[in-house]
């Protein structure tokens, strides 16, 4: 039998009776959750063309609990964490259990030349722009069960629940599974996103990026089954205006709303994302018998960086100002061989745009002083991603704040410092976010957790979101 959760009556009546008089009007022996999707979106479930209307509104967080952990074991190391990396074995496993689910959802499954997935459910004026929702399951190494996943497995949930209410969408909504969020394989985050919302750049440059081991993205897509054609890397580019809206669910990755006690957080800014690839290049040589006064130690030149790194992001004295210095090679990687080579991978964002910049200025003078102060080479300082902030759509903002009402749930306006496919959607569409808690704000490592609680109330405010949505 499928169990599942339904609204908080006693907390939803008192809303209910102030605003939707018809509620009030219950028979005896009614289900007081009838009629939700009518009160709340505006759906009509009286008009005859959609006769067997029912409004009740169920989330299966059972079953979505046992998807999101059968997901986490299509990993490359051992549970509890997750690593699932792009193209791998393991992810091309892990989109074809999503494309299963989402036909069992009776969606139209179709994928793009890069993998990101589609799973449409057709409204009733389908040749309106569809209302979308979705996020990734690719995960970085090392990582959690929950980051991506609860926005793409609970959209399709969300979808779930719309149906057993008997809602019809007027326009199409559409589940979104992106390809590579994370850049752990190819350097590039939102890679899907960023290449659906048109980047020429990514595309030229797609077609010349390897990842570690020198496989290039177009073999390692080949052999996931994708970009069978290399020209057909533009086929992925979607016009603005394709949705009318696009809504991401995802886990906090911070720690206000669990603090806070608050259940929904609606994100009203994307903070600013940049990363940068920088390489040293020294003499190297013989740990013990090339002198200290004569060396030219290209690893000395990063651990000097990476220092500089923080002292710049804090001179910003803004709490806003993030630096974080996530890769670190040494070259040959021997314990009695000086460093000749070094390799870093530098992250640094802020909601602040120039602050970010100025930030980013200030450690590329750093690194040509520490170059010369140490007679190493800087070999490369190259800008990986150099991306604005997002700003959510109001009209998200509003239909996310009055779910949230309507269900009774506590919730705030945030920002969101993590990036996610919604900053490159919004380039393209209106765009809006929910954050539900996530356990002592923990994220991208293994004790990263979310209640069954807290999802299925995100569940529920994407699922009353999106229809809300997909009426205008
Ligand atoms: C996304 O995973 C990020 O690094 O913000
Ligand atoms: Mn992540
Ligand atoms: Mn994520």
């Amino acid at each position: 039998m499928i169990k599942t959760l339904r609204f908080p009556l006693l907390t939803l009546l008192p809303f209910c009776f102030c605003c939707f008089p018809e509620i009030t009007a219950l028979k005896d022996g009614e289900d007081p959750t009838i009629k939700t999707m009518e009160d709340f979106s505006g759906y009509p479930i009286h008009e005859p063309h959609f006769p067997n209307a029912v409004s009740s509104l169920s989330v299966d967080i059972h079953s979505l609990q046992k998807q999101i952990d059968e997901l986490s074991t299509f990993s490359d190391t051992p549970a509890p964490s997750v690593t699932r990396i792009l193209y791998s074995d393991k992810d091309v496993l892990a989109r074809r259990y999503i494309k299963n689910l989402m036909g069992l959802a009776g969606l139209t499954v179709r994928e793009d030349s890069i993998g990101n997935i589609f799973g449409r459910w057709d409204g009733y004026e389908p040749e309106l722009a569809a209302v979308s929702t979705g996020s990734h399951i690719d995960a970085i190494p090392y990582s959690g069960k929950y980051d991506g996943i609860v926005g793409v497995l609970g959209a399709i949930e969300a979808i779930n629940v719309l149906k057993r209410s008997g809602f019809k969408p007027k326009r199409s909504l559409e589940v979104i599974m992106f390809t590579s969020e994370e850049p752990t394989r190819f350097g590039i985050s939102c890679l899907g996103s960023r290449l659906m919302a048109g980047s020429e750049a990514l595309e030229k440059a797609l077609k010349k990026t390897v990842d570690n081991q020198n496989i290039s993205f177009l073999d390692a897509a080949r052999s996931a089954g994708y970009a069978k054609v290399e020209e057909d890397l533009s086929s992925v580019f979607l016009k603005k205006g394709s949705y009318s809206a696009f809504v991401e669910l995802h886990i906090e990755q911070g720690p206000i709303l669990e603090e806070e006690g608050i259940s929904i957080g609606v994100v009203t800014a994307i903070a600013a994302p940049a990363s940068i690839k920088v390489e040293f290049e020294g003499n190297g040589g013989h740990a013990g018998a090339v002198l200290m006064p004569n060396r030219h130690d290209a690893g000395l030149a990063a651990a000097e960086l990476a220092l500089a790194v923080e002292k710049h992001v804090l001179e910003s004295q803004s709490i806003d100002t993030v630096g974080t210095v996530g890769i670190l090679e040494l070259h040959p990687g021997a314990i009695n061989s000086i460093p000749s080579k070094s390799h870093l991978e530098i992250d640094t964002r802020d909601i602040d745009e120039n602050r970010r910049n100025n930030v980013i200025e200030k450690i590329l003078q750093s690194a040509l002083a520490i170059a010369e102060k140490r007679g190493v080479k800087l070999s490369e300082f190259k800008m990986l991603n150099q991306d604005p902030p997002a700003l959510s759509d109001e009209s998200i903002i509003n239909a996310v704040e009055s779910a949230s009402q309507y269900l009774n749930l506590g919730h705030k306006l945030m920002i969101s410092r993590a990036y996610h496919d919604s900053l490159f959607m919004a380039r393209i569409s209106p765009m809006g976010m929910i954050f539900i808690p996530c356990y002592k704000g923990f994220s991208h490592k293994p004790e990263e957790f979310a209640s069954k609680e807290d999802i299925a109330n995100g569940v529920k405010v994407l699922a009353l979101t999106v229809a809300k949505l997909s009426r205008y």
